[in-house]
C-alpha cells in the first residue's frame, strides 16, 4: 500500500471540510476502498466510560462498547496503537463481525488527549504489518492535524 499517497489524499479531503463527522466519513471510505481485504473500517468516540460508534464503512456495528473491554477500549485506555494479528487469541475481543480475524486500532487525540479511536478489521490473520502500522498511523496523525470537533 502506498501510504504516502493514501495521506495526501486525506490532506486533499481535509481542504475540502475539516468538520469532525465529514473528515471521518470520507476518512472510513477513503481507508475501506484502498486497502485490501478489508471487513470493516471506521471510528468510535470515547464518551464518558464508553466507546460510541461514529462514522464507518462495513457491516453494522456495535454501538457502545464500555472502556475496559475489547481491543478499542484497550488502544484508548492505554493511548497506544493495538495491532492484533489473531482477535480470537485478544481477552475481551468484542466481535461485531464473526468474519473478522484481525484488528488494527488506532487512537486519535485532540487538545493532548485521546477523543477517538480508528478500528480497521480484516478477515484475513495477521492482516496489518508493522509496514500498514506506521502508514496507518501517520494517516490518522492527518486526521489529528485537520479536524475540528465541535
Ligand atoms: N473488535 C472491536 C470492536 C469494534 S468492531 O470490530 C467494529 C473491539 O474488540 O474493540
Amino acid at each position: 500500500m502506498d501510504y504516502e499517497l493514501l495521506c495526501a489524499q486525506m490532506e486533499g479531503l481535509a481542504k475540502a471540510e475539516k468538520w469532525y463527522v465529514s473528515l471521518m466519513a470520507n476518512a472510513a471510505a477513503l481507508l475501506y476502498h484502498s486497502l485490501e481485504d478489508l471487513n470493516w473500517a471506521g471510528f468510535y468516540f470515547i464518551r464518558g466510560d464508553e466507546l460510541v460508534l461514529g462514522p464507518f464503512q462495513g457491516k453494522l456495528a456495535c454501538v457502545r462498547i464500555p472502556l475496559g473491554k475489547g481491543v478499542c477500549s484497550a488502544a484508548a485506555r492505554e493511548d497506544s496503537t493495538q495491532r492484533v494479528p489473531n482477535v480470537h487469541e485478544f481477552p475481551g475481543h468484542i466481535a461485531c463481525d464473526s468474519a473478522s480475524n484481525s484488528e488494527i486500532v488506532i487512537p486519535i487525540h485532540a487538545g493532548g488527549r485521546v477523543v477517538a479511536v480508528l478500528d480497521i478489521d480484516s478477515p484475513v490473520l495477521d492482516r496489518f504489518s508493522e509496514a500498514d502500522q506506521a502508514g496507518l498511523e501517520a494517516f490518522a496523525k492527518v486526521i489529528e492535524e485537520n479536524m475540528i470537533l465541535d
